[in-house]
């Protein structure tokens, strides 16, 4: 079996601290992950890292918004963006911040060192400048008509509607969308990395071995129509480090987000002993790879790997670049709630099945990804449910009933499990060159295969005629082993399922190679179902919350009124499903003032509502009472979570009051 026998850093694209994660980022976080479970299964050492990316116009901007620091910002993304992950079981080794000492002093050190050796220029710019903020505009934000084709609103780099690229100030009637006043030109003097040295180091570096062939092309096209020299240096007020030896200059934040990788790890050698310089000296033995989404490939093969050279430092060993995440088949979209977030996909389905799903459909190269409920339902089911568990199922149960959990000694069908043994070698090589869907296709092959071996030998038939013992054993004793064969090749992919049903086999997945060792003679744990059907009902209750939740941040619409909307049907009335519930838990919500969060009980389910009462009602003093619910509002996002729900209550100057059934009224009872 192959082995590279390497140390390995593993980075992922580092994600913007200014927004929460929606599951087209999960595509390339899942497949890394998977690639550094794979690698660590065949005894590779790795450290995998990420960080979030801090800097930058749209997060100083956004923290204005909300009247905080933008670093109180970023931590509070950077919280929630660890907890999607964790709960995804994406695990990295270090998820730092770009905004670090390590990261300034690594991105202080290589502009010293570019600087030094002639790669900077100093050159004065003219640029867009919103004269009331007193800012320049970055291209995204300053808005007007196209002048080549005079499409209306456009950004300020290139026309959606006939792709012409120009200078914002090209613009038609340009308006600023930080004031909304027109900008106006100004000149500044910025730092530039003079790129176009380093084309032929460039053009070295650009080889099928560091980079996929699809992408590979396209970059050889830039390289060959001559690269030119990039901007480094943003005007204050701008979050990020200061440029040494100027008063008001800073890094652009495409120059320290890279490095931020480098920062990351730096953080994480300190804490754990790791040498640093032997990973990234410009002789390192070790090996360095990123993964990232496919709109970031000039940051990463042209300008990354050219300021690593500059500076003194190794080049990237390989870039993978993955595609986008389309939903039924069209770009996503926030506005209209056609997206999913990380979060909302995690309230209603399982994280394994989603991680499942991109396995059977990843492979090397930029083609985009389809995400359709009903063929994500089928699949999961398909292969997860009805073929790879399905086999666990089928033989535990006559293990522990009839033979006190004991594997017999040898195995039934030892040609049919070298099957599964010999499989190994492409799996492996299949995961190694990210060609996951083909892993995917082999594995749930040989889980046909395990599936016909049991329908053939009818364990159930057997267990019931005379004499027939042994065989019982004998059979789901291979059923077991075919089944856990197919549990190492999919750890990297499942690791909470592989977790479970290796306490169920009493031998957890350490390694690649225990496929080689089948449980003979051994005692297995009682069984419990490992993974259950993903009902569509779940993913249609989940796409229902993102609509909600678009919908109540959409613009409120003009309703037109008319004499009669004061009154309502009986119809009408009878859908707000009114419910008795008992408050069985609340809490403040930090950071907001009105807000409790209320755990409603409606007899069986419970539901979250965060409820505007603070000012009346002390939380401890509501456990326990019951009140009345509209149970069938629409889920609505808000910025501490879903609110599922609405309590009833009236309210006048002096107070809010909770509406309470009499005595004798049971949580879940409708009110009619
Ligand atoms: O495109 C993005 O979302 C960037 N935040 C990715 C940065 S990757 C690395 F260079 F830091
Ligand atoms: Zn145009």
């Amino acid at each position: 079996m192959p082995k590279l026998d390497h140390n390995i850093l593993i980075s992922t694209a580092l994600p913007y601290a200014n927004g929460p994660l929606h599951i087209g980022h999960m595509v390339g976080y899942v497949q890394s992950d998977i690639w550094t479970r794979y690698q660590r299964l065949v005894g590779n050492n790795c450290v995998s890292v990420c960080a979030s990316d801090a800097h930058g116009t749209p997060i100083m901007l956004r923290a204005a918004e909300e009247g905080i620091d933008p670093e109180q910002l970023v931590s509070r993304i950077r919280d929630s963006h660890i907890r999607d992950f964790e709960d995804f079981y994406v695990d990295f080794d270090e998820f730092y911040t770009t905004h670090s000492p390590e990261n300034r002093e690594l991105v202080e050190g290589i502009f010293n060192k570019l600087d030094a050796a002639g790669h900077i220029d100093r050159r004065i710019i003219t640029q867009a400048y919103d004269a009331e903020k007193e800012m320049f505009l970055p291209d995204r934000y300053v808005t007007g008509t196209c002048p080549n084709c005079k499409s209306p609103d456009q950004y300020g780099d290139n026309c959606d509607k006939c792709s012409a690229t120009y200078d914002p100030l090209d613009l038609i009637d340009p308006v600023s969308k930080v004031s909304g006043s027109p900008p106006v030109a100004k000149e500044s003097e910025h730092l530039f990395f003079k790129l176009s040295g380093f084309n032929d180091e460039l053009r070295q570096w650009l080889t099928t071995d560091n980079i996929d062939e699809a992408v590979l092309n396209k970059l050889l096209e830039w390289v060959d129509a001559g690269l030119k020299d990039w901007d480094i240096s943003r005007d204050a007020p701008y979050f990020g480090f200061k440029i040494p030896g100027t008063d008001d200059k800073y890094f652009y934040v495409w120059v320290d987000a890279p490095v931020g990788y480098m920062a990351s790890f730096k953080h994480y050698c300190d804490k754990n002993g790791v040498s640093f310089d032997d990973y990234w000296n410009i002789d390192s033995k070790h090996a360095v790879y990123h993964f990232i989404g496919k709109d970031i490939i000039n940051f990463h093969c042209l300008f990354w790997p050219a300021v690593l050279s500059g500076a003194g430092y190794r080049m990237p060993t390989q870039v993978f670049a993955h595609g986008h995440l389309t939903l039924n088949k069209a770009k996503m979209s926030k506005s209209k709630g056609e997206l999913i977030g990380a979060r909302t996909y995690l309230n209603h389905l399982d994280p394994e099945a989603l991680r499942y799903y991109f396995f059977s459909k990843l492979r090397p190269g930029i083609d985009d990804l389809d995400f359709n409920g009903d063929d994500f339902v089928a699949r999961v089911n398909a292969d997860l449910v009805n073929k790879f568990v399905n086999i666990a199922s089928r033989c535990a149960g006559f293990i522990s009933r009839n033979f006190e959990g004991e594997l017999a000694s040898t195995l039934h069908d030892e040609d049919l499990y070298q099957k599964f043994v010999d499989a190994g070698s492409d799996i492996d090589l299949y995961y190694r060159d990210r060609q996951y869907s083909s892993a995917a296709r082999s594995i749930m092959e040989l889980a046909d295969l395990a599936n016909q071996y049991v329908d053939h030998h009818k364990p159930w038939k057997l267990v019931k005629e005379e004499g027939q013992e042994a065989k019982v054993q004998a059979v789901c004793t291979q059923g077991l082993n075919m089944f856990r064969a197919l549990l190492v090749y999919l750890t990297p992919v499942l690791p909470a399922l592989s977790a479970q049903a290796g306490e169920f086999l009493n031998a957890p997945v350490t390694s690649w190679d225990d496929v080689e060792t089948p449980l003979l003679k051994h005692k297995v744990n009682t069984f419990k179902p490992l993974k259950s059907r993903v009902d569509g009902k779940h993913v249609e209750a989940m796409m229902a919350e993102e609509r909600a939740a678009a919908a109540a941040t959409a613009e409120p619409k003009q309703v037109a009124k008319d004499a009669d909307d004061s009154t309502i049907s009986i119809d009408d009335f009878k859908k707000v499903d009114l419910r008795v519930v008992r408050i069985t838990d609340a809490q403040v919500v930090e950071g907001a003032d009105k807000l409790v969060q209320l755990t409603l009980d409606l007899g069986g389910s419970t539901r979250n509502v965060f409820a505007g009462i603070k000012r009346s009602y002390d939380p401890d003093q509501l456990i326990g009472r019951l009140t009345v619910m509209v149970a069938n509002l629409a889920p609505r996002k808000m910025r501490f979570g879903i609110s599922e729900g609405m309590v009833l209550a009236a309210s006048n100057d002096s107070g809010v009051y909770i509406l309470s059934p009499d005595s004798g009224a049971e949580p879940g009872q409708r009110v009619t």
